[in-house]
């Protein structure tokens, strides 16, 4: 299937959503001079993992665009994950995670797709010990990279490791590079604009379409009527399963969801944790 190209308004376009959807994620940040000589604002952030007594470090450029920022389905797939260390058995993800640690040995093997910053990736790989690759278009690596390397430290300290690919949805030959051996796809916030709803889904089936046994686990805030096209096209290929609901942020009526998708007529057994 063909590349999805970037559209001419698309710069545009992300500024807008970002004014929209991030309004306080600019001008408190450092001016700073990157490797090719541009000078970017930079705002560098330590997010905090207390159940491994860690730090994250992330840069975002916000003014770089909308994959070099976090988002909020971000911060709910890494509460989920400290949930889940501090807690297994009253976690959303103990069932997807317990199928894992039940199939027998070696680490757990996470794909990420359209990673920003990078955080959820780098969080899993900590926490859970995980091989995480993380990935998305080819112009967001530098920055990606640039995370991971900052965390190195952390990553060694508890066993996980991070790989950083370019993955554009709908590209069999992106798919192909990374490969299929994964457990775990995981993506928060991904669906946002129209015309990338089939590439995403593409990918999924380039992905999961052979392999019944893995699961996508995506968290996502409802922001338009639209998002629901995107999840009823992905309801013809895959149970959709809501796993968790956050409480909504002051001002907003709906908080972030997060789902979980398996193969339709897969024969995975979910654990059931009563
Ligand atoms: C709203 S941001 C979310 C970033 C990050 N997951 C987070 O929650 O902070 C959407 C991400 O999807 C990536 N993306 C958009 N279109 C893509 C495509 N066609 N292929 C791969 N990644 C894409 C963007 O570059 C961006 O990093």
């Amino acid at each position: 299937m063909a590349t999805p190209q970037r559209q001419p308004d698309e710069e545009e376009d992300e500024m807008d959503l970002i004014k929209i959807l991030l309004p306080d994620n600019h001008g408190n940040g450092l001016t700073v001079r990157l490797a090719n000589g541009v000078e970017r604002q930079q705002v560098l952030q330590q997010y905090d993992l207390p159940s491994i007594k860690s730090m994250v470090v992330i840069r975002q450029l916000p003014s770089q665009g909308l994959s070099f920022q976090l988002w909020p389905a971000a911060n709910t797939l890494v509460s989920l994950l400290e949930q889940h260390h501090r807690q297994p058995e009253n976690s959303p993800l103990s069932q997807t995670l317990a199928a894992f640690s039940k199939s027998g040995g070696g680490h757990l093997k996470v794909l990420e797709l359209g990673s920003g910053t990078g955080l959820v990736g780098i969080a899993a790989a900590a926490i859970l010990g995980a091989n995480v690759t993380v990935t998305d278009l080819p112009h967001v690596i530098t920055n990606l990279q640039f995370n991971v390397d900052a965390n190195a430290g952390l990553l060694t300290l508890h066993g996980g490791t991070v790989h950083v690919a370019a993955l554009r949805w709908g590209d069999t030959g992106d798919v192909e590079a990374v490969g299929r051996e994964f457990d775990i796809v995981v993506a928060s916030d991904v669906v946002y604009h129209e015309h990338l709803f089939e590439p995403l889904l593409q990918t999924l089936r380039l992905l999961m379409g052979l392999d019944e046994k893995m699961v996508f686990v995506m968290a996502h805030l409802r922001r338009w009527k639209k998002d629901s096209v995107f999840f009823k096209r992905a309801r013809k290929l895959f149970d959709v399963e809501v796993i968790h609901v956050d409480k909504p942020q002051v001002g907003s009526r709906i908080g972030v969801a997060v789902y979980r998708f398996l193969l339709k007529g897969s024969k995975v057994v979910v654990v059931d944790k009563k």
